[in-house]
């Protein structure tokens, strides 16, 4: 076996050595052709979005999935990314949370830190800063962060629990994970000890099982695989081409990229830290919560009417006996309409909409609802990562489009969403 200290330093001596070369994932500088042709689609980049970036964080990505393509990052959030490598998801969560929020990469290779600062100076961004540290020990405060995303890090970390546990321990209660990273099932033992296809994201993975039991382990909730990339064959073969390829290359032991097909792929994580004991409670309303939910609705600017007629099928949050939030829906059948999510200002930022959305989907399944619609003008991100997807307005049921929210509250604009429950 390999001591902590040593694998560490392969990673940081092979990453260091990157970026001196001017090398990319799996490419040399300037060449982003294997990217454009066959990873960056693979990951789920979207190449317009790239498009707004530096060259050289484009062509100095190292990832093996997008797992901001699952993350619903909102303006004013704070973001950080561990192993932020040349800074390509920072540029992008940048972007996302806007000029009110903030975006924190850590990396323990000071040449990395050095080329993401210079990307982010390039693409003028003034909300993103970079902080040498380690996974293990993140330079961060405790429960300071809405989200934390990773993309083929972890892999790396010779003390993987330790990463978990800082997750959980920099997240803010209700804040979200998402990491895509390289799994693998059934290594030979040999490679695993080999420093170069440990540097290399391969001999530390570890299977998608030990992956999710490890982020439960730590606290996490709501554990889940929300995409998997599977690297076949001639994938492989093409990455271990590279000899400088950092990121699911076979270079090692003598262990080919065949004998590793179907067991090496890239998968990505999501998880939430828990609101809390000291979170609220989530109940159905009844009569007297009418006046403070229509009041937290009416500080939203959301349309009040038709909240009378459907509280039999509404939630509310409470905490310290106040109301938190609350959601409805209006039933027709085996289809509801969700409505009315909202959660009082100085409560946001905990999980508290996501926990009151999960609840109302478990009570309209034990209702018989199979099918649940939303419109929403400003939260479409965020419902895409609760598993809605968008559809043409037009194609909603006609025993829905009646309803007092479908009907002149919501406007033209708004996002008619679906979800099967
Ligand atoms: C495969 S690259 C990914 C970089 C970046 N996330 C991307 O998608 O382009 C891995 C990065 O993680 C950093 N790294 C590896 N192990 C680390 C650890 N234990 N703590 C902090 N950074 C680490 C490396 O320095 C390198 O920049």
């Amino acid at each position: 076996m390999r001591s902590n200290e040593e694998i560490k330093a392969a990673v940081r001596a092979r990453y260091a050595q990157a970026v001196r070369e001017g090398g990319g994932c799996c490419g040399p500088s300037g060449s982003v052709t294997f990217q454009e042709k066959a990873f960056f689609p693979l990951a789920g980049y979207d190449a317009n979005e790239l498009k707004g970036l530096p060259q050289e964080a484009v062509a100095g990505a190292f990832g093996c999935g997008n797992p901001l393509a699952f993350a619903g990052v909102e303006p004013g959030q704070v973001v950080l990314d561990i192993g932020s490598g040349a800074g390509i998801d920072c540029l992008l969560a940048a972007e996302r949370v806007g000029p009110t929020g903030r975006v924190i990469g850590v990396d323990m290779t000071p040449e990395m830190l050095r080329r993401a600062e210079a990307n982010a100076a390039a693409a003028g961004l003034t909300n993103v800063e970079f902080r040498l540290g380690e996974a293990e020990r993140l330079p961060l405060e405790n429960a300071s962060v809405d989200w934390v995303v990773s993309n083929c890090v972890i892999n790396l970390s010779p003390d993987k629990p330790a990463v978990f546990r800082e997750i959980h321990r920099v997240l803010r209660p209700g804040g979200r994970l998402l990491v895509a990273d390289v799994v693998a099932d059934d290594l030979p033992e040999l490679l695993r000890r080999d420093l170069t296809a440990w540097s290399s994201c391969i001999a530390g993975a570890i299977s998608e099982r030990e992956y999710a039991a490890g982020l439960e382990a730590a606290g996490l909730a709501d554990v889940r695989v929300v995409s998997r990339l599977p690297y076949e064959a001639g994938q492989i073969a093409a990455l271990a081409a590279a000899p400088e390829a950092a990121c699911g290359c076979a270079a090692a032991s003598g262990v080919q990229a065949e004998d590793l097909a179907g067991k090496v792929r890239s998968a990505s994580f999501s998880a939430r830290k828990p609101a809390g004991a000291g979170g609220p409670t989530v109940r159905a309303a009844g009569a007297g919560d009418l006046p403070a939910i229509h009041g937290l609705l009416e500080g939203a600017r959301l349309p009040t009417a038709g909240v009378a007629e459907h509280l039999a099928d509404f939630l509310v949050a409470e905490e310290a006996g106040r109301v938190a939030g609350a959601v409805g829906m209006e039933r027709a059948g085996e289809v509801a309409l969700f409505r009315s999510l909202v959660v009082r200002q100085d409560a946001r930022r905990r999980g508290i909409g996501e926990r009151l959305f999960r609840a109302l989907e478990a009570v309209a399944r034990t209702r018989g609802i199979k099918r649940a619609y939303l419109l929403t003008e400003t939260i479409e991100v965020r419902c895409r990562a609760w598993g809605f997807t968008r559809i043409p307005r037009e194609t909603v049921p006609a025993a829905l489009r009646s309803s007092p929210e479908f009907t002149g509250c919501c406007p033209a604009s708004a996002a008619l969403m679906v979800k099967d429950l």
